[in-house]
């Protein structure tokens, strides 16, 4: 444990807001917030009502909003167009000549779009979109890299009233697939390759694939990133290109959708091995990633915002594109590795665009400190005036490092708390305003109550582990789970009643912070990435060799977690150190790379109960080396637990 990190603990740290910084910020001390709060959570719907009148309404709304049990509607009676929010109100604004995209190609190359250009793409886009005769509602799947056009393609979605499902291009033609059959997409839009670490990964063939047995799907444009040779279905698939320059009209007038339409569906793993379909709607989800994007980063006319989120995932929907815009910032969007061609690669983007403020995930964090000082060093990081982490806990160490090293000392960390279903950010630092504690994602957001409560559902004690709670409803928050209401109220209020359940565990401090402590499902975080067990099982048991399988998560210094899977092989099958690559090389191909165990240990046979369910607490402690497996009694073969023990693999 280095000094530092030490002495921070034992001295428990407090980082208050700097003058400088709260003099300038939207909320600017700990007795605004408050006041702000107060107000919040006593006129939970006048706030946000308040708050709606920033946007721009077609029609306002009827009523605020409508509560069906777990089913919430927000600005029911309204009329409003997400895309209209996010372009033309900058434009009629005055910031048409305001850059709303900075693209950083992985090569170097930069490309500008100013609002008006955006709008001009969209536009365009939105009428190929009607000339392939979709029609509301009709879900498109966007399989594609961080590239401009996966902004167009996504806006022109919303422009246009279709549903877009974008599904992150780091998953397997496999994943693919079943996402595009679960959500029924009729077209979909990819390119015909990727850059990652220089090399071209081939979208278009995965697409292919998946295709073969996707048979809702009509269409496919595929823009020319790469210029890797890709085989083009004859009336099936399209140039991007080619489809643009054919448009006969350059506008496209925004659809006047209900608040409550779907603008899209992101799939995200949970406990069985069907990916859920989390579904948000328009105006709320609007209006809660424009106030959060505007209060947690506390944005100016003049930021350069930089969120190196893949938009593939919740944190690129909301913080690169919809919260970004819909503020009329400068979101930029880079299409690389952070680590190509070297590990300064972020620091030089940064100092390249003059980037102020900074968004990026703890194991991105801890893989460039890896790397040492040297490389922000050799860099000018003076423009960052904000720094922000999302997706996992962040440990102590690496929040010093990202505060002493990347920040200068000068630059307050907001470590937001959110999930894909809660649409923004719910427990967030408020930047002038909420002092810091390394480690603690603060307290909730204006209009959020979070809380922690135990089992049986009173609220636990100070500093007790419990499960974290959202108590009220919030405009962000998913409406349900395509296809699947039963899911979506089992999951989330099923624990109890009328309360959210975030599926984290959590405790909150002596001074009302709270922190974070991970999963209480069966759901792993790999480098920040959200992967099911179940999901993954299934892709190892998919392997002919293999006869039963299950993984657990292991600490990874620098991925947060990775994955541990125990396997046991059919009869008759030789258990080699070539057959666990081979597994390995099988779950990357039918899940994606992420999902690939960083290790495999063979075993005749799983600890399990007498019903025959497997003891994950048993094999979680085996992988981890603790010996800590609770009471073993219950197994139908307790000797099970010395073999694991013995078969560790280390
Ligand atoms: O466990 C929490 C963790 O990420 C989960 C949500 O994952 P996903 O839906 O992929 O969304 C990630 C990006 C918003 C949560 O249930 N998590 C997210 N942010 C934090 C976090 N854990 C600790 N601290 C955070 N700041």
């Amino acid at each position: 444990m280095k000094d530092e990190f030490k002495s921070l603990l034992k001295e428990k740290r407090v980082f208050k807001p700097s003058k400088e910084f709260s003099k300038n910020a939207h909320i600017k001390s700990i007795q605004e917030y408050k006041k702000i709060y107060n107000y919040s959570i006593k006129n939970s719907e006048k706030f946000w009502a308040e708050k709606a009148e920033q946007l721009h309404w077609f029609k306002k709304w009827n009523k605020i909003l409508t509560k069906n049990g777990c089913f919430f509607k927000w600005f029911e009676g309204g009329k409003i167009n997400v895309c209209y929010n996010c372009l033309d109100k900058n434009i009629e604004e005055g910031r048409g000549n305001k850059i709303a995209i900075i693209w950083e190609a992985e090569d170097g190359q930069a490309k500008k779009y100013t609002y008006s250009k955006l709008l001009d793409e969209v536009s365009k886009f939105s009428n190929v979109l009607k000339s392939h005769n979709l029609k509301k509602g009709d879900r498109v799947c966007l399989y594609m890299p961080m590239i401009p056009e996966l902004a167009i393609a996504m806006l022109a979605c919303a422009r246009t009233g279709l549903i877009h499902s974008i599904v992150f291009g780091g998953f397997s033609s496999e994943s693919l697939k079943d996402r595009i059959n679960d959500c029924k997409a009729k077209l979909v839009v990819t390119s015909d390759g990727s850059f990652r670490n220089g090399k071209v990964i081939p979208s278009k063939e995965n697409v292919d694939a998946a295709l073969n047995d996707c048979p809702s799907v009509k269409k496919v444009i595929v823009v020319k990133r790469c210029n890797n040779k890709i085989s083009m279905k004859n009336k099936r698939d399209h140039w991007w290109h080619d489809e643009m320059s054919q448009v006969r009209y350059h506008e496209f007038k925004a659809v006047e959708m209900c608040s409550e339409d779907t603008l899209f569906i992101l799939y995200t793993s949970g406990t069985t091995g069907k990916p859920k379909g989390v579904l948000h709607t328009q105006a709320g989800y609007l209006l809660y990633t424009y106030q959060t994007f505007k209060w947690v980063f506390d944005t100016k006319d003049e930021d350069i915002y930089w969120c190196t989120a893949d938009i593939g995932w919740i944190t690129g929907h909301s913080y690169i594109i919809y919260g970004a815009l819909a503020n009329g910032a400068t979101s930029l969007m880079y299409e690389g590795a952070p680590t190509y061609p070297n590990p300064g690669r972020f620091w030089q983007v940064v100092e390249k665009h003059n980037v102020t403020i900074f968004y990026t995930a703890p194991t991105a964090i801890r893989a460039l400190m890896v790397y040492g000082d040297k490389w922000p060093k050799s860099h000018n990081l003076k423009s960052l005036r904000l720094l922000g982490t999302v997706g996992e806990p962040i440990n102590p160490e690496a929040w010093m490092w990202y505060y002493n090293v990347v920040g200068n000392k000068h630059c307050p960390i907001v470590d937001t708390w959110w999930q894909t279903e809660t649409g923004g950010i719910l427990i967030t630092p408020l930047p002038g305003a909420i002092p810091l504690k390394p480690g603690s994602a603060t307290h909730s957001f204006p209009g959020i109550v979070a809380d922690v409560l135990k089992d049986d559902g009173t609220k636990a004690k100070t500093d007790e582990g419990g499960y974290l709670v959202i108590k009220k409803p919030w405009p962000g928050m998913l409406r349900t789970i395509w296809n699947n209401p039963k899911r979506y109220r089992e999951t989330y209020f099923g624990k109890f009643k009328n309360i959210y359940l975030a599926g984290d565990s959590a405790r909150i401090d002596k001074d009302g912070y709270f922190w974070i402590m991970g999963r209480l499902d069966d759901v792993i975080k790999v480098a920040g990435h959200r992967l099911g067990t179940a999901e993954v099982e299934s892709h190892i048991v998919s392997h002919k060799a293999v006869a039963e399988a299950a993984v657990v998560p292991i600490q990874d210094e620098i991925k947060g977690q990775a994955i541990y899977a125990f396997v046991t092989l059919k009869k008759g099958i030789l258990a080699t150190e070539n057959l666990k690559q081979e597994i390995t090389g099988h779950v990357a191909n039918k899940m994606g790379s992420i999902a690939k165990p960083s290790k495999i240990q063979f075993t005749d046979d799983m600890p399990k109960t007498r019903s025959g369910k497997i003891m994950r607490r048993v094999l979680k402690s085996i992988a981890e080396g603790t010996k800590e497996y609770g009471n073993i009694s219950t197994l139908s073969d307790p000797n099970v637990v010395e073999k694991l023990e013995r078969g560790r693999s280390s």
